[in-house]
């Protein structure tokens, strides 16, 4: 190794580390991986022969051969990995070296490891990173956290690796400590509240309306150039046009419906009820997930139902309809998000800017979409607003988009087509929008089994009643 003054280190060398490690070099910046891997190192190597890259498997090595302050950027499985890494290289660190978490971790371990690493003198960057491993390598979208002061370092490194949109980089400094993480968790939660919606909408059109693959292929191809316009619609419509190349039997419908996850939705709905904030397409979305899995019992209950014909309904449904309630059902799943991360940020300090992480979004990440433009002027116009569905914009379309999710709820229900996440937004909007709830029912029956007194609307205080006597 040649160069002893690389600008950049990247831990974890995997297609993600890879490619991210590849497009800091494209940029112009010396950059040197570090893995255990020697066949990584000559993929690297090979892959990056045009640019000022290397790579080794030694740790002194890689750290001695970084600039000061060092630029440390950390790639590998959340968990325990990332805390070895951190203690493996702590004997070699310096006072201001910057170390960058750009996995998927948790937030109350990024908030642990800024505090390890502050009392130090080593700063921490946690970075969510979006866009999957095309996106580390052409331009993702980064949401970091941590000391302003450290971003300033890396933040011309960030710029330019970072995904366009109209020049703009999708990248920004969110808030501190854990701020980038809790962030990045919730376009995760968002991300899976929109793939469930989009799955729901398939089995609509595949089992309720007859469609043949290629007709839903058309008809997302429709929808993606119109209000829905988004990645997921995108990658969704062209999933449809993919044969098997043995069978020729399109893909899909030979992909096992069981789905799985790596926590970070769960983690989303997990912080909302710890917060006390509602999201229930998000939850919806985790849950089917959870069902997905059992198929063997939904096999059981299926044979159990079957002769039950438990279908009321020959009514009829427009593709248009299932569009608009996928318009409504997307704000509302922003909606929540975005919500969350107000709560959020309030209890934590995070001090965060949605218009920012909604600009941020536009490009780069899974959850990238056009609506995100509406949602960016909403914050624009009120930095403190309540709820996406308070923005005068955005509840004109949920006005004009309501009628057609009730319509596909009802044709779900009726039809027995499981729509969790739908029904799940409808309700969530119906209840947000309901000045009076049965929870006046749900106290009484709380003082009446446990005394835990209620509130009154006809005057202050808080009061208890011997039901039971009366
Ligand atoms: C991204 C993705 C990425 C990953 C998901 C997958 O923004 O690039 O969110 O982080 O694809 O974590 O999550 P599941 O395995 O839980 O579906």
């Amino acid at each position: 190794m040649k160069n002893k003054n690389f600008d950049f280190g990247l831990v974890g060398l995997g297609v993600m580390g890879r490619n991210f490690i590849l497009n800091v070099a494209e940029n112009g910046y010396s950059c040197i991986g570090l893995s255990s891997s020697i066949e990584s190192i000559k993929i690297l190597r090979k892959e990056g022969k045009d640019f000022i890259v290397d790579g080794t498997t030694s740790e002194k090595e890689f750290i001695n051969s970084l600039t000061r302050p060092r630029k440390i950027m950390l790639l590998v499985p959340a968990g325990k990995p990332v805390d070895s890494t951190i203690n493996r290289f702590l004997p070699y660190l310096d006072k201001d070296d910057i170390i960058i978490d750009g996995g998927n971790s948790h937030y109350d371990d990024t908030e642990r490891r800024y505090e390890f690493l502050k009392e130090k003198n080593i700063n921490f960057i946690g970075a969510g990173v979006s866009g999957g491993s095309k996106g580390a390598r052409f331009g993702p979208s980064i949401m970091p956290g941590g000391d302003k002061d450290s971003y300033e370092i890396i933040k011309p490194i960030f710029e330019s690796v970072s995904a366009k949109i109209n020049g703009q980089p999708c990248v920004t400094y969110l808030g501190n400590t854990s701020s980038g993480h809790y962030v990045k968790m919730i376009h995760n939660g968002i991300e899976y509240g929109i793939m469930q919606l989009i799955s729901e909408s398939y089995h609509i059109l595949k089992n309720g309306l007859k469609n043949k693959n290629f007709d839903i292929y058309n008809t997302f191809k429709k929808w993606n150039d119109g209000t829905l316009n988004s990645y997921l619609i995108e990658i969704t419509r062209d999933i449809f046009k993919v044969k098997d190349e043995k069978s020729d039997n399109y893909l899909i419908d030979l992909i096992l419906d069981k789905a799985k996850q790596k926590g970070t939705g769960k983690w989303t709905s997990q912080s909302a009820m710890d917060f006390g904030v509602s999201i229930p397409t998000i939850d919806s979305s985790v849950s089917m997930r959870i069902i997905s899995s059992f198929k063997e019992t939904r096999g059981k209950a299926e044979k159990l139902y079957s002769a039950n014909k438990m279908i009321s309904s020959n009514s009829s449904l427009k593709t248009d309809d299932i569009e608009k309630a996928l318009i409504f059902s997307f704000i509302i799943t922003f909606a929540q998000g975005l919500s969350q991360l107000k709560l959020v940020s309030e209890e934590k300090s995070y001090n965060l800017n949605y218009e920012k992480i909604c600009k941020i979004w536009r490009g780069g990440c899974i959850i990238r979409a056009k609506l995100l433009e509406d949602f960016m002027q909403a914050y624009k116009n009120n930095p403190s607003l309540e709820s996406l569905i308070f923005d005068e914009n955005i509840s004109e379309i949920i006005k004009k988009t309501v009628l057609s999710i009730r319509k596909v709820s009802i044709y779900c229900i009726e039809n027995n087509i499981p729509s969790h996440a739908i029904l799940s937004s409808l309700s969530y909007f119906d209840s947000l929008k309901s000045s009076i709830l049965p929870m006046n029912l749900i106290q009484a029956q709380r003082d009446y089994f446990g005394e835990h007194t209620y509130e009154r609307i006809d005057k202050e205080g808080v009061f208890h009643t011997d039901w039971e006597k009366n």
